[in-house]
């Protein structure tokens, strides 16, 4: 048995894990730091960082007692490298070299792009590549094809916002607190998206835009000024959702029709969303195999590091903030 410590913090998610061979979570423990930002209504990097220091050695010790695995029984270390706030991936990628000297073990360097693509082989322990991924996060809304473990091949991306940065947005439109998108996924649930239809966006190929769909959001909420009734807002969270899910899933399905694939994976925090989650089901059913992490291994998290760790080949840990696939 191979076992990874992983270690996250390229965002606002403090997060340290043990996984064994690359799949069998031991311990995945996460520290939130909404508390932290939410009078701000969005990250500060500078409080971010400071935090994960705080809270990284508790947040170690919890992992290894949960896990029942002494530092020597660890066979690799595997810390967020990139994409990510650099101050934040400093504080991170700090410790584990720290830990790897002090424990002599080997470290790698790990893209958190690819971790959002290993959480869905710690759900579903038999799932191979290749594969075609949508990951949708805070930072990205990218379509890959992943021939191979380790090897990641971008075949669309957005032109502008990512949905995950769209959802955050037309939350605080909204008037909607911080973090928006799980706030907007809920005031949607009770809307009508048909009441005050949003455009979908449509771009060629298999590229996303979702900044003129905010703007739209912003012209309807002008337009109904004062005016606007909790109703109204309900109705425009699920009409904004829909024309951002709608999107993803029809670039989704393209690719799929361009070259088809046996296995789906969608995962990224934009995955938690519940309207994604359905509709991507119903996209995907007879064609190929749908995997979507459950939601707390959609959002940002250490175990999914330790499993991209173990699968994707070794790395330096040099901090790259603007880090692609
Ligand atoms: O992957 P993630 O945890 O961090 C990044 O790597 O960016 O994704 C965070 C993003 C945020 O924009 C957040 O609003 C969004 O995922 N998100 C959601 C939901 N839960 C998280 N968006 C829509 N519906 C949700 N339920
Ligand atoms: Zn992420």
């Amino acid at each position: 048995m191979a076992l990874t410590l992983g270690i996250e913090t390229s965002c606002d998610e403090t997060s340290v894990a043990v996984v064994a061979d690359g799949r069998r979570i031991l311990a995945n423990v996460i520290h939130s730091q909404v508390d932290v930002h939410e009078a701000f209504g969005g990250v500060v990097p500078e409080l971010a960082a400071r935090d994960h220091l705080v809270r990284l050695p508790h947040l170690l010790d919890m992992a290894l007692e949960q896990a029942k695995v002494a530092p020597q029984d660890l066979d690799l270390l595997a810390v967020t490298r990139g994409p990510g706030l650099v101050g934040c991936l400093l504080v991170g990628v700090g410790v584990g070299e720290g830990l790897a000297a002090a424990w002599s073990k080997p470290l790698t360097g790990v893209n958190h792009l690819w971790g959002h693509v290993y959480a869905a082989m710690l759900a579903r322990p038999d799932l191979e590549p290749p594969l075609l991924g949508l990951v949708v996060s805070g930072a990205h809304s990218d379509l890959v094809r992943m021939p191979e473990h380790g090897r990641f091949e971008v075949i669309g991306r957005t032109r502008d916002d990512a949905a995950g940065e769209a959802f955050d947005k037309a939350a605080r439109m909204l008037g909607l607190g911080f973090p928006g998108g799980p706030a907007l996924d809920r005031l949607a649930r009770q809307g009508d998206p048909k009441r005050r239809p949003l455009p979908k966006p449509s771009l060629p190929g298999l590229e996303y835009s979702f900044s003129g769909l905010k703007t739209a959001l912003l012209y309807r909420l002008r337009e109904l000024g004062e005016a606007v009734t909790e109703q109204d807002r309900a109705d425009l969270a699920a009409a904004f959702e829909q024309s951002v899910v709608e999107s993803l899933l029809e670039k989704l399905e393209r690719a799929l029709n361009e070259t088809p694939a046996s296995e789906v994976v969608v995962a990224g925090g934009v995955a938690a969303n519940s309207l994604l989650r359905q509709r991507a089901a119903e996209v995907v059913a007879g064609r190929a195999r749908l995997t979507m992490p459950p939601l707390e291994l959609c959002t940002d998290n250490a175990a999914m590091i330790a499993a991209a760790g173990h699968y994707g080949g070794r790395f330096g840990a040099d901090v790259d903030p603007s880090l692609g696939w």
